[in-house]
């Protein structure tokens, strides 16, 4: 039975919450890669329009489903679907993010562990040496990475602070962690862009991002923005359908869902300006992108004056946007639980947390440590090993799935009145925009999710 919920304490307790679920790795790693990858501009554009058109949209429908319902996934799904169509075989959506909020844990507080010990290794000195060195900073990368114990530490740590949060509840844990560290992220954040400012290549950065060349964009390139709106945002897995349900009836949903989604943008497009001002100040050959974080970065970040503590402050902030991401995905699994099976919220963080922890050790040991695991091939010779090929299963395949159904479920099995009156509920105006919102949920959203999978499916393609 379900036991007395939690509630955020106010309409910013909810923003601050949910923009710490969505900004995280996803801003501050992947979005500065792919978009390097991409080659700026028209990506960016397009990118921002995917948030608009198709994430938005499905974030004020997660956000519709979990505060109507009050409920984590399943049981929203269960209840909301009673008496229409397709009944309780909606709880499978439910399901689906609760198993994809564990497999996305299992792999992303390792890459959260990096952080921990860059951080570390700021402070000490020891990463002013290797970057001193030429190529010391990949070696040793690529060592730490297989180095099995260092990468149980970091991932045990991480699983650790993340079940520390959960374990106090919706307000006094995961509304007082986002309060406290969202703010000192956008501090440390802007702080960097100003210092990126200042950097000769400021202005190189600044058109990179905004000179759009429509002719560089790729087919491939418009999946991956579609693709990676969804992860940025949490959407696609019930994490926003959870944090609704923590939502009291004041609060107006458009108001906070276009507070996350416009915080989480200007924060991945921020990371961007700070590491592409460095890299182009450096006039930097970035070969190997998705290393940017972890060994281009630091390499330069000692060639600028005070480089221990710019490199210090941006691991922290990578660290701290990290956590509050993965509270987000533990209270999936957790809630659950407690919904669902009736535990109570310690018993559910730590049984939860440890079960994560333990199936991750798969995930830690798969990037050199383990030679089985390291070369596990499911998905084809481009996502060796457990990591990749969990990372390419959710990114792929979960998320979009499950994005999709969401979006079918609300725009066409919940019934127009219904979506309505909640959206109206602390947001009296909502009438004259809501067939706006409601054309982009039935057509717009689910036939660019589609286009998606179409492409996987068919032609091959990946966006991650
Ligand atoms: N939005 C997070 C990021 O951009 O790093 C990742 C994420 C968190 C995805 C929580 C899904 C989720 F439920």
């Amino acid at each position: 039975m379900a036991q007395p919920r939690g509630q955020w304490s106010g309409r910013l307790g909810f923003i601050l919450a949910a923009a710490g679920s969505a900004v995280g790795l996803g801003n501050l790693w992947k979005f500065p890669y792919i978009t390097y990858e991409n080659q700026g501009g028209a990506f960016v554009l397009v990118y921002i329009a995917a948030i608009a058109l198709v994430g938005l949209p499905i974030m004020f429908a997660e956000i519709i489903l979990g505060r109507r319902s009050q409920l984590s996934p399943v049981g929203a799904f269960r209840k909301l679907a009673a008496g229409r169509p397709g009944g309780s075989g909606w709880c499978a959506v439910g399901y689906l993010g609760v198993a994809a909020g564990f497999i996305i844990l299992s792999y992303y507080s390792v890459v959260a562990g990096w952080t921990l010990r860059y951080t570390w290794m700021a402070l000490s000195g020891e990463l002013g040496r290797l970057a001193a060195e030429p190529g010391a900073l990949d070696t040793f990368f690529g060592g730490y990475v297989a180095d099995g114990g260092a990468q149980l530490l970091g991932n045990g740590l991480f699983m650790a602070t993340t079940v520390a949060a959960v374990f106090f509840g919706v307000k006094s844990g995961i509304e007082r962690v986002a309060t406290f560290l969202m703010p000192i992220l956008m501090v440390i954040l802007l702080s960097l862009a100003v210092y990126a400012a200042t950097t000769p290549g400021f202005g190189a950065a600044i058109s990179f991002l905004f000179r759009p060349n429509f002719g560089e964009l790729t087919s491939h390139g418009l999946l991956e923005a579609v693709g990676h709106a969804f992860f940025t945002l949490s959407l696609g897995m019930g994490a926003i359908v959870t944090y609704g349900s923590y939502m009291g009836k004041e609060t107006s949903i458009p108001v906070s869902g276009l507070a996350i989604a416009a915080l989480d943008t200007i924060i991945a497009i921020l990371a961007c300006i700070v590491m592409f001002s460095i890299i182009f100040t450096f006039d930097l050959d970035v070969t190997k992108s998705a290393g940017i974080l972890f060994t281009t970065l630091p390499a330069v970040f000692f060639q600028l004056s005070g480089g221990g503590l710019l490199a210090a402050s941006f691991y922290i902030l990578v660290a701290f946007a990290a956590l509050t991401s993965t509270i987000s995905l533990l209270e999936v699994v957790s809630s659950f639980s407690i919904d669902e099976l009736g535990w109570s919220r310690h018993r559910a963080t730590l049984t939860m947390g440890a079960a994560i922890f333990l199936f991750g050790i798969l995930n830690a040991l798969s990037l050199g440590a383990n030679d089985a695991l390291t070369s596990l091939n499911v998905f084809g010779d481009t996502h060796l090993g457990v990591f990749n090929n969990l990372d390419y299963l959710a990114s792929n395949w979960l998320l979009p799935v499950g994005g999709l159904l969401i979006a079918i479920f609300t725009g066409w099995i919940l019934s127009p009145r219904d979506t309505l009156a909640e959206m109206e509920t602390g947001h009296p105006g909502s009438r004259s925009w809501f067939p706006g919102w409601l054309a982009l949920i039935r057509f717009v959203s689910p036939l660019a999710v589609g286009a998606i999978i179409f492409s996987i499916i068919f032609l091959g393609m990946e966006y991650q």
